[in-house]
């Protein structure tokens, strides 16, 4: 008798062509917010005309989930579950391995679903030593997953950490959406509390403010990827695919919190405590990435203009889009006379004052 039901075997497929179906919609329509931005235009840096560093001597290395890394940058989970989405993770993790970085897989589901679709998310023969995250959503949990899922997901893709996403806008904005959420934190706190992984909680797009973080900083998790407001808008993603939301309100789809007030809360929500933060939403360029740091995160994470560059011009395009990021960020470092991450993040009050940092 097969382990897997006709009924999971169906789920896959479905939530395989959702998938695929998201990418399309990313690639082809705009899906940006609307008037708003990641809030980073509110933070001005002072570039100094009497600079100490030459860009070159810029040292942008960390460590994330015990590895070392050449760049604080991750590629954040996107795809996976279709052909298609195998060939894109196979390029992701492709140029990580080149760059040194960390990447995410997209939502495991389908293939915990249906597991012949586990090898889309396979990429350690590719990359043996990167930072590499697994990824389930919350309302999969709140439906009946646990310990034995959250492990499936890890060993498949011999992950160092899961990371789990949040996003109730986008699973409401949803047809088929799972809608049952409520009671995510006591699952939460029901999963951390059992796994040894090291677990990230993850939104999708509309940030965080400093209540949620206060209160996910109570349970045992390794990190916060805040995916803020200012970069994919998931709620309009979802709006092109669900004719009953013809009429919403555009204050509606680009509601959210922007990034770098988001990156601010939930350093404050989680003063005290070891978490880390990931920024992203829209940290698209190099200096973005670092007033992140300037903030109080603690890497960044990109997702939509990776997509698009490996869509456009494969790894060649990946590798000129990451080459001028991380161009911009060691020049705007040394343009502001911070030698590396550490000294990046103590300098910060010459910079900033939270008054900087305001929603738009
Ligand atoms: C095509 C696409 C698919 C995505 N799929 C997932 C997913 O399966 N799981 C997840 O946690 N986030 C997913 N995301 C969200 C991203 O990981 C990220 O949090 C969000 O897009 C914000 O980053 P960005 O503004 O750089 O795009 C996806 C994003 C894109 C563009």
């Amino acid at each position: 008798m097969s382990l897997t039901s006709n009924m999971d075997k169906q789920n896959g497929a479905t939530t395989s062509s959702r998938k695929d179906e998201h990418i399309k919609i990313c690639l082809e329509k705009d899906v940006q917010f609307d008037n708003r931005s990641n809030g980073f235009k509110y933070l001005e840096l002072y570039p100094s005309l009497l600079i100490k560093y030459h860009p070159d001597d810029i040292d942008l290395s960390s460590t994330i989930l015990g590895k070392k890394i050449d760049y604080p940058v991750l590629i954040s989970g996107m795809t996976g579950g279709s052909s298609q989405g195998k060939k894109y993770n196979e390029v992701f993790a492709k140029i990580c391995s080149e760059f040194n970085i960390g990447m995410g897989v997209g939502s495991q589901r389908a293939a915990i679903e249906l597991p012949t679709l586990s090898n889309t998310f396979k990429v350690r023969h590719i990359a043996s030593d990167i930072p590499l995250i697994a990824n389930l959503g919350i309302a999969q949990f709140l439906s009946g997953y646990g310990i034995k899922e959250a492990e499936t997901a890890v060993n498949m893709i011999d992950a160092d950490a899961l990371a789990i996403h949040i996003n109730p806008m986008q699973e409401l904005l949803q047809k088929e959406g799972d809608k049952n959420l409520v009671r995510i934190l006591p699952k939460l706190s029901e999963i951390t509390n059992q796994f040894s992984t090291p677990i990230i909680i993850k939104g999708v797009g509309t940030g965080l403010s400093k209540d949620d973080a206060e209160l996910l900083s109570s349970l045992n998790i390794y990190a916060i990827d805040v995916a803020g407001v200012g970069g994919t808008n998931w709620s309009k993603i979802e709006s092109y695919r669900n004719p009953e939301l013809k009429h919403i309100s555009s204050e509606f789809l680009n509601w959210g919190i922007n990034t770098g007030l988001s990156i601010a809360n939930t350093e404050i929500g989680t003063k005290g405590s070891n978490i880390k933060i990931i920024a992203s939403g829209g940290i698209w360029s190099g200096m973005d990435a670092v007033k992140s740091f300037l903030v109080g995160a603690d890497y960044v994470a990109l997702a939509l203009p990776i997509l698009k560059a490996a869509a456009k011009g494969g790894i060649e395009e990946l590798r000129k889009f990451l080459t001028s990021y991380i161009f911009e960020m060691k020049t705007t470092m040394a343009m502001i006379g911070a030698e590396n991450i550490e000294i990046l993040k103590k300098r910060r009050h010459k910079f900033i004052g939270r008054e900087y940092i305001l929603s738009d």
